[in-house]
């Protein structure tokens, strides 16, 4: 099976791109959501959980692992690829398609106070926006109106045009999501930013490249069997918001990760 893991229920937006592309493979989905939100935790604390996550999925014969979170895997894919043996696809703000498609030069990130704090993504723009304006932005209060399910109350339009003010006024052409929550506000976004502003979600690129490292192993053939877990207690709170994130109900186990016995850390 392909397993994902995110915070919470962002990483969803990523399930429904990879679940298309392979409609043939089992997918398990994690959600961390006694431990969400990760973007304004210690890079301490979202290293453990991502490495306790990987372990887990590793453990129930993943075969590979999409980290669908972009705070967990600037901060500690590394760390991650050091320990599992199977290949690992992070998912990172697409800074660099959206600053080669730029018009004006002039690009958005929105993301988490942690993956905005990354080395990875000073990186990525001292590497791929050489001579375009960057505009960082935090999403505040983004996470948990997705993880709420409030993507269109008074309160969310709120929280989102203020978040947006600061780069529409500098009048950035493209806004990179750069938190695998963000999609879910999509039609908001794209209700205050207006048509001249172009959202660079990676979603399908992911799936693009997930069908392509699994190319040479056959698909196992049977009926798909979607598992979804949360390491929250309450797993009818995850289970409910299934059906308006992808489209369709499945049941939700809940396991808290401090159960998982640590495993043989595979050392490359
Ligand atoms: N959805 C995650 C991301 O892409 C995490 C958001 C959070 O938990 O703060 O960054």
């Amino acid at each position: 099976m392909i397993a994902m893991f995110d915070s919470g229920l962002g990483g969803l937006s990523i399930w429904r791109a990879v679940s298309k592309a392979l409609p043939d493979w089992p997918i398990t989905y994690l959600a961390d959501q006694a431990y969400a939100p990760y973007g304004s935790r210690s890079r301490a604390e979202i290293t453990r959980r991502t490495l306790q996550a990987g372990h887990f999925l590793e453990q129930q014969g993943a075969k590979l692992l999409v980290v669908a979170c972009n705070t967990a895997t600037t901060v500690a894919v590394k760390a991650l690829r050091r320990e599992l043996a199977i290949p690992i696809v992070g998912v990172e703000p697409a800074i660099k398609p959206a600053a080669a498609a730029s018009r004006n030069g002039r690009i958005g990130v929105l993301a988490t106070p942690a993956t905005l704090a990354s080395d990875r993504v000073r990186s990525l723009i001292e590497q791929h926006a050489d001579g375009v304006a960057v505009l960082s932005q935090p999403g505040t209060g983004w996470v948990e109106r997705v993880e709420a399910g409030d993507l269109d109350s008074a309160h969310t339009r709120k929280v989102v045009s203020e978040a947006l003010a600061p780069l529409l006024r500098e009048r950035v052409d493209h806004i990179v999501l750069g938190c695998t929550h963000y999609p879910f506000l999509e039609p908001l976004i794209r209700e205050l930013a207006g048509d001249g502003v172009t959202l660079d979600d990676p979603a399908h690129a992911i799936a693009r490249r997930v069908r392509s490292l699994l190319a040479d192993q056959a698909a196992p053939g049977r009926l798909p069997r979607y598992r979804f877990i949360t390491t929250s207690p309450d797993a009818c709170d995850m289970a409910a918001h299934l059906p308006a994130m992808i489209g369709a109900a499945y049941p939700v186990e809940s396991h808290p990760l401090e159960q998982t016995p640590p495993s043989q850390p595979h050392r490359l």
